[in-house]
């Protein structure tokens, strides 16, 4: 099982420089005990083990050859929910936020279903021990201690709880990701790879049942950077560095690479995670509005960007490095700020997504693997690619729109905006009123409630039953408000209500009402966003100021056209109807699936409308405005949050207390802050002997009680 030895919820509450002190002191205090402590070695019985394992086909074991590897293609993904509609239904519910003729009758069946993905190893096969052992870097370094690999068979359990959450239908394949290993006496390119023992191997490797056994040597990839050729010797030198791996963070930055996936939606699963109650599709993904991704938006569990950080050298096992160097890759590209943790439960990524974050970033998830142990400090820094392919999806929706309303929507077919042009620009974010002013003060916007029943019903989606939408992108960029408001402001989990309270009421009657004072969201200084005011300049030189240099100008920017677009909808951000509608130079320049430049780097990136979009074909009628419309679309989200529990499972006594209550309040729908939904039972486990026994037993009784059906892949007994 993997683990993370680092949860966020332990982290104290202390202000900055107490916290950086304070945390300094504990960590040299902790390294001083950790050593003190440490036992002699947690491989000491592993020594029989040097012997050479032979295994090859067995019930446990499958054997293959591993095939010849190509890099991941850097083919863009279309989603096919959003591919279902046409662009007339794109235009009613992306632009205005209405779900009505244009849209009745379209087959969102696409995006109404998920597939599940468990990363799982078996660390008590004798040949992943006696592998472990043989690829073990020399110098003295801090590993996995072995005890996070002990089984209690939470991978099925897992499984089970996933699919009587979800059923069947809604869930349709789960991919378990498994380890293999080469042959210790074979040359070639034989694979032993892990099966779980109770699984019908027949089954599962198929490619085409319910379940899906990948092993780390069939879609272990590299990816290539534009504009270079990873030749097959690169690409086999690679793989002999990566595998065999005994890395989580290796695996999660893969998955982008599984194949026999039934939908474009995947739920990614750690084997100790486990879900509570039934769940809708809604819970995770919905084509109206995208994937829900999970944060904490704590003070606590905010991450500030790092290249490189000293938690490298003092938690190297920690998830701290990983998440650090994510937020500081997603910085390269769109602006560096701070970005919250993705909870450690189920978490949603689209494939297509996925692929994109990685052919942006092919250099951070192709060096990733190169870790072949979580603590290893002599390859490139790794990343956590949960983490990246999240934020990542805000921040493209984020430039999507910014870039929509400058580059396509004012640069226009000329890509040149005139001081003329930048008046007008500013008149528009003034509302037409205030244009002489240097400063304007934006208003938080007034919207109509992220979760729409009717839209649901109309679309025939059913209602998450256990999520808070919290934040949706079709109010804009989250973070901003995150940034510019104090917590009390945003008790949607960390995010603003912005209905402010008032259901009902549409924004007209709310901002006639004389008493209705608008709270003031932030402020867009016109030297600093506008630039210096007597120059024409390029759409492309603006853009990236407001967008990238100044992420200020465009967070507050994103915030007064959404305002500006009334209670709903994202019209402001949008060239009209016409533009660009007769005008071939567009049609053989834009691309489809609508991106932008899958760069890594914002400063050397050309935005340009002609000269930045890869080469890519369009079909001859669509217009820019459509065009910008389902690139907006291409990144929808939700930020949610669901009422979770993460354990550490330490002592059989506490366990037992635990067990029994987490049993309640799973009955007990009335549970003060909601029913349980989300568990996660993490191993780290102190107890020995006949205790250690004891959590064993109560843990497979409480698995047993509350997953009981078996599913149609497990072995007859
Ligand atoms: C909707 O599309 C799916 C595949 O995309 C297809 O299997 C299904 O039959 C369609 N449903 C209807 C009602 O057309
Ligand atoms: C490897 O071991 C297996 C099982 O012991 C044996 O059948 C096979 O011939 C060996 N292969 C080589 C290349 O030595
Ligand atoms: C893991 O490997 C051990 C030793 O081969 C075996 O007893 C156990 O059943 C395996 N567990 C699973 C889930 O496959
Ligand atoms: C990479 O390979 C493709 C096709 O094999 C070729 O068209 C392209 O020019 C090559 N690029 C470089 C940079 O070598
Ligand atoms: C700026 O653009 C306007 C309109 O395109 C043009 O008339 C003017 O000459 C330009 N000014 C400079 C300094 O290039
Ligand atoms: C609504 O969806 C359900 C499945 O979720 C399906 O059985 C039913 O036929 C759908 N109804 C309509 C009107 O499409
Ligand atoms: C709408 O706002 C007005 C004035 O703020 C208030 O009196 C009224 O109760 C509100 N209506 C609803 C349905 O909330
Ligand atoms: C991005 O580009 C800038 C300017 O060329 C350069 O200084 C910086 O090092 C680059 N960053 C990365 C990660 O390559
Ligand atoms: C574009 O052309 C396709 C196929 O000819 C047609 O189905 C579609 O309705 C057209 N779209 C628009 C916006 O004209």
């Amino acid at each position: 099982m993997f683990q993370p030895t680092w949860l966020p919820r332990r982290r104290p509450l202390l202000h900055k420089a107490t916290f950086v002190a304070s945390t300094v002191f504990a960590w040299l205090l902790f390294v001083h005990i950790h050593y003190l402590f440490a036992k002699p070695s947690t491989y000491t019985h592993l020594d029989e083990t040097q012997l050479q394992v032979q295994v090859q086909e067995d019930e446990t074991h499958h054997s293959f050859q591993s095939i010849d590897p190509c890099p991941t293609s850097r083919e863009v993904l279309s989603i096919k929910a959003y591919e279902a509609m046409s662009d007339e239904c794109v235009e009613e519910w992306v632009a205005h936020h209405q779900w009505s003729s244009a849209c009745t009758g379209t087959n969102l069946s696409e995006g109404l279903k998920v597939d599940g993905v468990w990363a799982w190893v078996n660390g008590t096969d004798p040949l992943q021990i006696a592998a472990r052992e043989q690829y073990k870097p020399g110098t003295a370094m801090k590993m996995d201690a072995a005890h996070r690999y002990v089984e209690h068979n939470e991978l099925l359990y897992s499984m089970r709880s996933a699919l009587t959450s979800l059923g069947n239908e809604n869930m349709q394949r789960m991919h378990i990701l498994a380890s293999a290993y080469r042959h210790s006496n074979a040359s070639g390119k034989m694979m032993t790879g892990q099966v779980p023992t109770w699984l019908e191997k027949a089954k599962a490797l198929t490619g085409e049942s319910a379940v899906v056994l990948h092993h780390d040597a069939d879609y272990f990839k590299p990816i290539e950077s534009p504009g270079t050729n990873l030749s097959s010797e690169k690409t086999q030198e690679w793989r002999e560095a990566v595998l065999p791996t005994f890395n989580s963070l290796a695996v999660e930055a893969q998955i982008q690479n599984i194949d026999h996936v039934s939908s474009d939606q995947l739920v990614y699963f750690n084997d100790d995670f486990f879900t509570l109650r039934k769940l809708a599709v809604s819970d995770f993904t919905t084509p109206l509005y995208g994937p829900v991704i999970k944060t904490l938006t704590r003070f606590t569990s905010m991450y500030l960007p790092a290249k490189k950080t000293i938690w490298r050298t003092f938690n190297p096992a920690g998830e701290e490095p990983g998440i650090k160097r994510a937020a500081w890759v997603l910085g390269m590209r769109f602006s560096m700020r701070p970005y919250y943790y993705i909870t450690h439960h189920p978490r949603t990524l689209w494939l297509p997504l996925l692929r994109e974050a990685a052919q942006t970033f092919p250099e951070a998830f192709t060096n990733t693997p190169l870790s072949r142990f979580r603590a290893q400090d002599d390859v490139p820094a790794s990343i956590q690619a949960v983490f990246l392919g999240s934020w990542y999806v805000v921040e493209r929706h984020r430039e999507a729109l910014l870039w929509s309303w400058v580059v396509a929507k004012w640069g226009g077919t000329s890509g040149e905006l005139s001081t003329m042009t930048k008046d007008d620009m500013w008149e528009e974010l003034a509302g037409g009123t205030a244009s002489s002013k240097s400063l304007l003060h934006i208003s938080v916007p007034v919207r109509a409630p992220i979760l729409d029943t009717e839209v649901f019903k109309k679309a025939n989606i059913s209602l998450p039953t256990s999520t808070e939408y919290s934040f949706s992108s079709k109010d804009g960029y989250a973070l901003s408000y995150v940034d510019s408001m104090w917590p009390w402001n945003r008790p949607r989990h960390g995010y603003p209500d912005l209905t402010s309270g008032l259901m009902g009421n549409t924004s007209s009657q709310l901002t006639q009402d004389p008493n209705f004072v608008a709270a003031n969201a932030c402020v867009i200084n016109r030297l600093t966003c506008f630039g210096v005011s007597q120059e024409n300049e390029t759409a492309n030189d603006f853009f990236k100021r407001i967008a990238f240099e100044n992420p200020r100008c465009g967070d507050c920017i994103v915030t007064a056209l959404i305002g500006a677009s009334g209670v709903s909808g994202i019209d402001k951000f949008l060239p009209d109807h016409l533009a660009g509608a007769d005008s071939a130079s567009y049609s053989d320049t834009l691309t489809s699936p609508p991106h932008l430049p899958l760069t890594s780097n914002w400063t050397t990136t050309d935005f340009s409308m002609p000269d930045a979009i890869p080469k890519g074909s369009l079909p001859a009628n669509m217009t820019l405005r459509t065009w910008c419309i389902r690139l907006i679309q291409r990144y929808s989200y939700v930020l949610g949050s669901v009422e979770s529990d993460l354990y550490k499972v330490e002592r059989a006594g506490d366990l037992e207390v635990k067990m029994s209550e987490i049993e309640l309040k799973v009955q007990e729908d009335g549970w003060a802050r909601g029913p349980l939904t989300f568990l996660c039972l993490n191993d780290d486990i102190k107890d020995t002997g006949k205790l250690r026994n004891r959590i064993d037993e109560l843990l497979v009784s409480f698995f047993e009680k509350m997953w009981p059906d078996r599913m149609n892949f497990e072995k007859e007994d």
